[in-house]
């Protein structure tokens, strides 16, 4: 049975500020969404809440994955529920190695009774996975024995991300902003990598600024968050608009919206000076 991401009149809150304000989103397994919006609009907000970023409060609405509501459950349970974030600015570790990070997150997905402290997935296993994933997205081997993100540059930690999705394979994957920071030839191959990985076992939303890594992946349906709301729903060619046209457009067609976002920047000023 394919699985079903439903995003249900969402409004999370970080502090006292509502930052988003109703998302309605469904998403089956297989399918390739595309969410854009202005800086600020509130993507990775959402990106946070449907993993459980314990900074952003749900306040009202819900997530939830074939009829189960994400509300309860923390980051790992939720993990284990297939879903997966690539950060847009993921998190160093020093001190924690590439490939025990790795191999402690593919045990704890595949084998969901594990309790801390038992068996990790045997090595062998593991290492010949592992070799022949960084083969095919290109990422040298000696990067695994590195610690986490720490002294890689912008783009080696969009890939280690890529790789982490690989290796997990989950049903519902997010990609926030995973192809900034990359070079075209690493776009190129995060963006095939990506098209080999996804398929009817997977749902991709994919935030992006640029059209690169939706020439390869092409979304179904390409929503357009502004000022805390997805205000439009359309196909690739919304996608390929907002590229050439900017969101002006947008801003038109929902003055309501664009009149909240102006404010909120008002706000945000005035906090500042
Ligand atoms: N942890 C936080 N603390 C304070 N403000 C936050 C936090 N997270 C988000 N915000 C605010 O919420 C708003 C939406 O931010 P968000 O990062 O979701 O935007 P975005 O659409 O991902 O933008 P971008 O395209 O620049 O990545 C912004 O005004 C931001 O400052
Ligand atoms: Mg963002």
């Amino acid at each position: 049975m394919s699985s079903l991401l439903k995003i249900e009149n969402l409004h999370v809150n970080v502090g006292e500020t509502e930052i988003l304000k109703g998302v309605n989103l469904e998403m089956n397994q297989g399918e390739i969404h595309a969410l854009m919006g202005p800086n600020g609009s509130g993507k990775s907000t959402l990106a946070y809440a449907l993993v459980g970023h314990p900074k952003y409060e749900i306040t009202q609405g819900s997530i939830s994955i074939d009829g189960t509501n994400l509300a309860d459950l923390n980051p790992t349970e939720r993990a284990r529920l297939g879903l997966f974030l690539a950060f847009q600015y993921p998190v160093t570790i020093p001190g924690v190695k590439v490939a025990d990070f790795l191999r402690h997150a593919m045990t704890n997905i595949r084998n969901p009774d594990r309790k801390e402290g038992e068996e990790l997935m045997p090595m062998r296993e593991f290492r010949t996975e592992l070799r022949e994933t960084m083969k095919e997205l290109n990422i040298d081997a000696e990067f695994a024995r590195r610690y986490l993100n720490d002294g890689f540059s912008g783009g080696e930690k969009k890939r280690m991300e890529i790789l982490q999705l690989a290796l997990l394979k989950p049903k519902f994957a997010i990609l926030d902003e995973t192809d900034s920071g990359l070079d075209s030839d690493a776009v190129r191959v995060v963006s095939e990598g990506l098209a080999k990985l996804s398929g009817d076992h997977m749902g991709v939303l994919i935030i992006t600024h640029h059209e690169r890594l939706l020439e390869y992946n092409i979304p179904q349906y390409t929503h357009v968050m502004l000022a805390g709301r997805i205000v439009e729903t359309g196909n690739a060619s919304l996608a390929h608009e907002l590229h050439e046209s900017g969101y002006a457009g947008v801003r038109e067609r929902h003055p309501d919206a664009a009149a909240e976002e102006e404010a909120a920047q008002q706000e945000e000023t005035a906090a500042t000076v």
